[in-house]
């Protein structure tokens, strides 16, 4: 999934780009190189420090990375400040009146005709094995993401017109996971 995201992202990030939400393994470390390549500038937000602190150690010694330490629902950044926006696997981390939230903060920073991406669960085909084997796990583990399964539709997430203006979406996996680019 963190190729899928970084191939649907593209090679050049020039620009401002937030990431809202750490993401484990090398994803940060990579988005990271292709903003700096590009000649951008990364911003990343997390509501917490410990994993600021950790992706801080994942990092290049000397970077321009701006950490915050910020809920996503409520993001004390200025509005239309940002080229793009990227929310990988946190939408189902949160129950639903927050997500909301979360995405109208996410379109809130984004300038217009930038673009805000999603990495998440997704309904699975009815035939996909995890679908039975996953779901009373991650009814355990995940409380939130099996919503995402139930209201698997992305006009869901988005009021409108932001639902309008979705300009790519993939599904990977027998749908088990999307990846999916708004144009705001
Ligand atoms: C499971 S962890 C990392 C998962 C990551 N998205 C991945 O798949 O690699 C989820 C991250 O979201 C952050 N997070 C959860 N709720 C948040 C919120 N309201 N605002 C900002 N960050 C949040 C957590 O602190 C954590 O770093």
């Amino acid at each position: 999934m963190q190729a899928a995201a970084l191939e649907m992202l593209g090679s050049n990030l020039p620009g401002r780009t937030l990431q809202i939400a750490c993401v484990y393994g090398e994803f940060m470390p990579k988005l990271h190189a292709r903003v700096e390549a590009s000649g951008g500038a990364l911003d990343v937000v997390d509501v917490v420090q410990a994993q600021l602190d950790n992706l801080k150690r994942k990092l290049p010694v000397k970077n321009t990375v701006r950490f915050w330490n910020m809920d996503s629902s409520n993001l004390a950044l200025p509005g239309a400040s940002y080229d793009r926006v990227i929310l990988f696997f946190l939408m189902h981390e949160q129950p639903f009146a927050i997500r909301q939230r979360t995405i109208s903060e996410a379109f809130r920073v984004v300038k217009p005709g930038g673009s805000v991406v999603f990495v998440e669960f997704s309904k699975p085909k009815w035939w996909h094995p995890l679908r039975y084997i996953y779901l009373p796990l991650l009814k355990y583990f995940e409380p939130f993401a099996p919503d995402i399964w139930d209201h698997d539709d992305v006009a869901f997430w988005l009021s409108k017109p932001w639902c309008e203006r979705i300009e790519k979406r993939r599904f990977l996996f027998g749908h088990y996971y999307q990846v999916l680019m708004v144009r705001a």
